[in-house]
C-alpha cells in the first residue's frame, strides 16, 4: 500500500513534515487539459505521470487533482457517478494508485476533490431514488418534493441556481404522469444529496477513508458551504444575516467536517481537509477553520480584487486578521478552473473577479495583464500560507474566448448564453513545438484536443519557455525555489514596511523584503544588500510601474 507520508529522517524534520500544508505550494491539476498519453484528446493520469518531473522542476509541494472519477461530465466532473473509481478516459484505480506513489517518491503530496454536496443523475443513488417512486426511502437521500399549486406544477420554493436558473427540476413517474421535483443547487444532472440522511454521512466518510487508504495526502471540499439546506425550504430573506440563508453556510454544516477531521488525524502523516467555501463574512470563513475543522480553505478575497494597491492591502490584512485567532495559516490563490486567468483579468479596465461580470468581446491588454500578473505572482509567493498554482498560470496563459459552438460548460448555457463560461481557463496545457497540439497529445494520429488550443500559443509551449530566461515559467521556477530556500517564506507573519501609498513594501522575518509598485511611476527601491528576484526588469536601480521585487536587507 503507498504510503503519504515522506521519509522524514530526522525527528526535527518529521515534526516539521507534519506541517507541510502550512507552507505549500500546491499546483491544480485539471487532468482533462493537462497532458494526453494515449491521443484521445482528452488528459489522462498517464500524461500526468509522464510530467511528474515537470512539477519537481518547478517546485510545487502537492497537487491537487479536479475530480478524476466515472462521469458524464455534465459539469467537467464535478457530476460524480462512482466516488472509488476513476474516469475511464482518464486511467484506472490501479493507475490512480502509481500516479500517487511515483509523486511521493519525488517529495510531491497528492489531494484529491471531494464532493459532497451533490452526485451525478447517473449515480446508483439517484437512479434509485427515480425508479422506487414518491415516498420511498430512497429518495429521502435527496431533495424530493411535490410541487406547489393545484397539479403540483408549481416548484417548492425559488432558490436560484449557483449557475443561475432554477434550481427545481420535476420528474415523470413510472406511467408517464408528472411526479415529483428534486433540488439541484448547480445543474439539473447535479441533484443534491441530503446531508440530514444518515447514509449519506456515512457514505462520505467512507469514501474519505478508501482514498486516505490509498495514500492521499489530502481533500479539497467542493462546494463545502452548501451542503446543510433549510428543511423547510424557506425563501431566501431579502438580507439575510450570519446562518439565516436556507442553504448557504448554515451552522451545522461544521459537525461534518469536525467528523471529517477526526478521519483525517486517525491517519499517520497529516491528511489536510482544504475547503472550497465561498463565505464573503471573513468571521464566518474563518469558522470553517477552527482546529478541529479544515486545515486550511481557499482564499478568494484576495483574487476577487481588482488591481490596486489599498484593495490588495486591505484584503491581505482583512485575511491574515481572519486567519489568527483560529491559528490557522491562509492560502493565497490567483486563479483556478471557474476563474478568469490572471494575465486576461489583470488586462482588463475592471481587474476584478466575480463570475456575474463575465462577458464575451471584453477588451484585454495583454501585455499589461502580463506584466501584473508576474508582479502578482511573486506578491502571494511571498505571503504567509500555503500557495496555489492552477496548471498553465505558470506559462502566463490567457483566458481563451472560444466559438460558442465549442463552449461546454453549463455555467455558458445556464446564463443563457452571455456569460462565456469557464472553458475558457480550461484550454489543454501546450508543452512544445509550433503547432496544435502542441505536445498535448502525443503524435500526427491524435484526435484533436478536448477544446482547441490558439495556433498562437507556440511561444507560450513549456519548451519555448525553458529557453528563454524572462519566461513567466523561469519566474515561477525561481521564485518557487527561492521560496523554498528562504526559511521565513512560506508560514509566519508579515511585516508592513512603511506607509507609501500605491507601493506595497513587507517584511518576512529579518532578511526578506518583497516590494511591489502599483503606482504608475518608477519607484527607487528600498535600501537592500541583494536583489533575489524580480518580476520584470529594473529601470536603471528603479523598480517600474506593476513589478515586484524581492530583496536581501540587513536588518535596521
Ligand atoms: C465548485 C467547482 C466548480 C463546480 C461547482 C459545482 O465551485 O469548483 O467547478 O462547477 O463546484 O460542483
Ligand atoms: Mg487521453
Amino acid at each position: 500500500m503507498t504510503m503519504s507520508v515522506l521519509d522524514a529522517g530526522t525527528p526535527e524534520q518529521a515534526a516539521a513534515d507534519a506541517l507541510w500544508w502550512r507552507s505549500a505550494v500546491i499546483y491544480q491539476v485539471y487532468v482533462r487539459s493537462f497532458a494526453d498519453s494515449d491521443g484521445d484528446g482528452t488528459g489522462d493520469l498517464r500524461g500526468v505521470r509522464q510530467h511528474l518531473q515537470y512539477l519537481k522542476d518547478l517546485g510545487v509541494d502537492a497537487i491537487w487533482f479536479n475530480p478524476w472519477y466515472p462521469s458524464p461530465l455534465a459539469d467537467g466532473g464535478y457530476d460524480v457517478s462512482d466516488y472509488r473509481d476513476i474516469h475511464p478516459a482518464f486511467g484506472t484505480l490501479d493507475e490512480a494508485e502509481l500516479l500517487i506513489s511515483e509523486a511521493l517518491a519525488l517529495g510531491i503530496r497528492t489531494i484529491i476533490d471531494i464532493v459532497p454536496n451533490h452526485v451525478s443523475d447517473q449515480h446508483p443513488w439517484f437512479q434509485q431514488a427515480i425508479a422506487a417512486g414518491p415516498g420511498s426511502p430512497e429518495r429521502e437521500r435527496f431533495w424530493f418534493h411535490p410541487g406547489l399549486g393545484q397539479n403540483g406544477d408549481e416548484m417548492p420554493n425559488h432558490w436560484v441556481s449557483n449557475f443561475g436558473g432554477d434550481t427545481w427540476t420535476r420528474t415523470t413517474n413510472a406511467d408517464g404522469t408528472p411526479g415529483e421535483w428534486y433540488l439541484h443547487l448547480f445543474t439539473p444532472e447535479q441533484p443534491d444529496l441530503n446531508w440530514n440522511h444518515p447514509d449519506v454521512v456515512a457514505e462520505h466518510e467512507d469514501i474519505l477513508r478508501f482514498w486516505f487508504d490509498r495514500g492521499v495526502a489530502g481533500v479539497r471540499i467542493d462546494s463545502a458551504g452548501l451542503l446543510i439546506k433549510d428543511p423547510s425550504l424557506a425563501e431566501v430573506p431579502e438580507n439575510p444575516g450570519p446562518g439565516e440563508h436556507p442553504t448557504e453556510d448554515r451552522d451545522e454544516v461544521h459537525d461534518v467536517y469536525r467528523a471529517w477531521r477526526r478521519i483525517a488525524d486517525s491517519y499517520e502523516g497529516t491528511r489536510v481537509l482544504v475547503g472550497e467555501v465561498w463565505v464573503p463574512d471573513a468571521k464566518r470563513f474563518a469558522d470553517y477553520l477552527r482546529p478541529d475543522e479544515m486545515h486550511t480553505a481557499f482564499n478568494f478575497d484576495f483574487m476577487s480584487r481588482p488591481w490596486g494597491a489599498a484593495e490588495f492591502r486591505a484584503s491581505i490584512d482583512l485575511m491574515l486578521a481572519a486567519h489568527a485567532p483560529v491559528g490557522a495559516p491562509s492560502t493565497w490563490v490567483l486563479s483556478n478552473h471557474d476563474v478568469t486567468r490572471p494575465v486576461t483579468r489583470y488586462g482588463r479596465e475592471d481587474s476584478s473577479f466575480a463570475f456575474v461580470k463575465k462577458r464575451f468581446g471584453t477588451p484585454t491588454d495583454i501585455v499589461l495583464g502580463t506584466r501584473r500578473a508576474r508582479a502578482a505572482a511573486l506578491l502571494t509567493a511571498a505571503l504567509p500560507g500555503s500557495l496555489y498554482i492552477y496548471q498553465g498560470d505558470e506559462l502566463g496563459l490567457p483566458e481563451v474566448e472560444l466559438p460558442t459552438t465549442l463552449l461546454q460548460d453549463p455555467m455558458h448555457f445556464r446564463s443563457g448564453g452571455v456569460d462565456p463560461g469557464r472553458d475558457g481557463c480550461r484550454v489543454p496545457l501546450p508543452w512544445r513545438g509550433t503547432a496544435a497540439p502542441f505536445g498535448f497529445s502525443p503524435g500526427e494520429a491524435s484526435m484533436e484536443p478536448w477544446l482547441p488550443q490558439p495556433d498562437d500559443w507556440a511561444a507560450l509551449t513549456v519548451e519555448a519557455q525553458e529557453a528563454d530566461p524572462a519566461s513567466m515559467l523561469r519566474l515561477y521556477r525561481e521564485a518557487l525555489r527561492i521560496r523554498r530556500q528562504e526559511e521565513e517564506l512560506g508560514d509566519g507573519d508579515l511585516t508592513w514596511v512603511g506607509d507609501s501609498g500605491d507601493v506595497l513594501a513587507f517584511r518576512r522575518g529579518p532578511h526578506f523584503l518583497c516590494v511591489t509598485n502599483l503606482s504608475s511611476t518608477a519607484v527607487e527601491l528600498p535600501e537592500h544588500d541583494a536583489i533575489l528576484l524580480a518580476s520584470g526588469p529594473l529601470d536603471g536601480g528603479l523598480l517600474p510601474t506593476d513589478s515586484t521585487a524581492w530583496l536581501r536587507i540587513t536588518p535596521s
